[in-house]
């Protein structure tokens, strides 16, 4: 028989968490004993479906598909995103949730996995009705968020100042300040230092590791970026710094290129006026498809999900993928890209920094003592670098790729812990 709507463990059809799944069935053979324990990773503890009414400036009323799923909390509360954006589906939140708990086990913080998210194209919506949006939402997955139970923190499109709204929202609900509700909060409410850097940071640092051991000098590399928000922004920056070249950039506004290497303060200084990369000067306009080809050393994909495909895989002259994104790589592209020689570092350990610094972050809430920058920084560096160095150690060991190996780590603490503290009741 057919459904309308397939059974979440039917792989095919279904999306990012079709990908997801397969991805688990690639780790099982790896799981010894602990195999028996995998189902728990193809079914999301909890998800919720809220409806998220709003009054629009207008005065008209708007409905809006939110969602929040705890994929799986054996480790600690649920930690992971929530997401704004016009394409948000319950099979997208399912999937990011579940990259979460693998994510937050492989850099080995004491969290499991969760991710929320409303389809709505925020900038199609005034600042009130933002906020409203914002609160209403906060409001409805109220039940199952909590500093000791899910906390929420930025992704596409969601910002500090949301942060602040759910915060605030949540602790009006609770009667108290409740600041480690949510992380990526401005400083002044609790927020952490380096934060705002943190993933493109650990997307940088993952990056000279992974440079380091396929011999690859950063000086002079090209560097190939698509999205050029907070995470491609920011990687983007330090690569420069580092004395890469930028060389191309995609967003939502088009592609450029620039062989020289684009001049990346001043591109930063030009998407924080203008929204997106759309008429920078000092570079060529370059169409969407050929930005795949462009020739480059390093492609960073640090947009949406689904990017590279078994369409532009062969294209890609790089010789390093770092993903920046969540799911940016579909299992077929993935396979082509191994073929090829190229090296994917994938999301659930490359983007890892994030929440790593979100871990700080909910920690200094709770002592309400906060630490210095440099120490944070520091902190991070250590932690991606350890973890890029046991992802490599058990790649080397099975003959495996990056991502099986960041599954391979993390699925087995997912599962030691889920043996460990036993079926309930
Ligand atoms: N912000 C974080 O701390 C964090 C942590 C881990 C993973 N991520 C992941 O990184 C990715 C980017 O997140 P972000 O926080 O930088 O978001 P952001 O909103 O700051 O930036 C998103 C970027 O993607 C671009 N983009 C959107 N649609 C596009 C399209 N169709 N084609 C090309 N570019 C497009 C936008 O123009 C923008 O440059 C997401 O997959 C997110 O889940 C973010």
């Amino acid at each position: 028989m057919t459904h309308p709507l397939p059974s979440y463990l039917d792989a095919q059809h279904l999306g990012p968490w079709g990908i997801y799944l397969q991805q688990v069935d690639r780790v099982t053979p790896f799981l010894g004993s602990l195999s028996r324990w995998v189902e728990t990773l193809k079914r999301p503890k909890r998800a919720l479906i809220v409806d998220v009414p709003i009054e629009l400036d207008n005065g008209t009323m708007a409905h809006f598909e939110g969602y929040r799923v705890q994929h799986n909390t054996s480790r600690g509360p649920g930690k992971g995103g929530v997401r704004f954006h016009q394409d948000v589906t319950l099979s997208e939140v399912m999937a990011l949730s579940a990259w979460m708990s693998v994510k937050n086990a492989a850099v080995n913080l004491p969290f499991g996995g969760a991710k929320g998210g409303i389809r709505v194209d925020p900038k199609t919506l005034s600042r009130g009705e933002l906020e409203r949006l914002t609160r209403r939402y906060t409001s409805e997955i109220g039940i199952v968020i909590g500093p000791t139970k899910d906390i929420p923190a930025p992704d596409v499109n969601t910002n500090e100042q949301i942060m602040a709204w759910m915060m605030d929202t949540y602790s009006m609900n609770e009667g108290a300040t409740a600041s480690g509700v949510v992380t990526g909060k401005p400083l002044a409410l609790g927020g952490s230092l380096g934060r705002r850097e943190a993933t493109g940071r650990g997307v940088f640092t993952v990056g000279q590791e992974a440079a380091r051991h396929i011999g690859l000098d950063l000086k002079g590399a090209r560097i190939a970026v698509q999205g050029f928000g907070n995470v491609g922004g920011i990687a983007g920056k330090l690569f420069a710094q580092a004395g890469s070249r930028v060389v191309a950039v995609q967003d939502h506004g088009g592609s450029i290129y620039r062989e020289s290497g684009l001049d990346v303060p001043a591109l930063l200084a030009h998407v924080a006026e203008h929204g997106c990369v759309r008429g920078f000067a000092g570079a060529e306009v370059i169409t969407d498809p050929t930005f795949w080809s462009v020739p480059c050393d390093i492609l960073i994909p640090a947009a949406l999900e689904q990017q590279i495909t078994p369409e532009n895989a062969p294209q890609i002259q790089a010789r390093l993928v770092i993903e920046g994104a969540n799911g940016p790589t579909t299992p077929q592209a993935d396979d082509i890209l191994r073929e090829r020689g190229v090296l994917v570092v994938p999301d659930v350990l490359a983007n890892a920094g994030g929440v790593t610094v979100s871990y700080f972050e909910w920690v200094q809430d709770f002592s309400s003592f906060f630490w210095g920058e440099d120490e944070i920084n520091e902190r991070l560096v250590r932690i991606m670098r350890e973890a890029f160095a046991a992802v490599w150690h058990t790649a080397e060991q099975h003959g495996v790729s990056l991502r099986t190996a960041t599954f391979i780590i993390a699925c087995t603490r997912i599962l030691q812990a889920r043996e460990l503290r036993g079926l309930y009741p």
